[in-house]
């Protein structure tokens, strides 16, 4: 099995929203509530082709998009926003997210970023799971800032980034 990652550029537009309504799939609400956004942001990166390949990529298997990541780089070098990532269902559960996860967590970390966010849903708990195994650490509600509660999410987790 050959695993690689591509820049989103190598792809058609559509294919980002594509592979969240597949990954996904599995509860019809996240659908219902994202697939706006989902689209919104698929346009921006396919009109944004430079954002695109600087903040995210595309995971391949055996030439095959199996998932994607990006992250929002406007706070560096204080810290990156972890966004929308997801493998397609055939593929989860193989431990492709993570990998996917830890290329972007050492991208973002060759910019001297100094923390790293991300959040999620309760019930997302595949995803939780990853974000801990990797090394983020669940934030306490009490200690986030008005930004962070704004994105709305049940869970936040943070990691800092050590410059070696
Ligand atoms: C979250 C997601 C990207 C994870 O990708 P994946 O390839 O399925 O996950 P991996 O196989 O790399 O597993 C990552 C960790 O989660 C655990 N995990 C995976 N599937 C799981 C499941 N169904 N139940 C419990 N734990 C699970 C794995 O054991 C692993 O933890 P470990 O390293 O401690 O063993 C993928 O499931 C997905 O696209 N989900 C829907 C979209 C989503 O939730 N995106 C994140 C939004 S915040």
């Amino acid at each position: 099995m050959d695993i690689g990652f591509k820049k989103i550029s190598d792809f058609s537009r559509g294919i980002l929203c594509k592979m969240l309504s597949d990954a996904y799939s599995f509860d019809r609400k996240y659908e219902d509530a994202y697939k706006e956004k989902w689209q919104e942001n698929d346009a921006f990166f396919f009109d944004n082709l430079q954002i695109a390949d600087k903040c995210g990529f595309i995971t391949i298997l055996n030439d095959e998009a199996i998932g994607f990541i990006n992250w929002d780089p406007r706070n560096m070098p204080e810290y990156v926003i972890i966004g929308d990532n997801c493998i397609i269902p055939k593929y989860k559960g193989k431990g492709y997210g993570k990998l996917q996860l830890q290329e972007a967590i050492q991208r973002i970390t060759k910019n001297n970023v100094k923390k790293i966010f991300v959040s999620t849903n309760i019930d997302l708990i595949p995803a939780q799971r990853m974000y801990e195994s990797v090394g983020f650490v669940r934030l306490d509600v009490s200690a986030l800032e008005p930004w962070q509660l704004s994105q709305n999410a049940d869970i936040y987790y943070g990691m800092d980034i050590h410059a070696e």
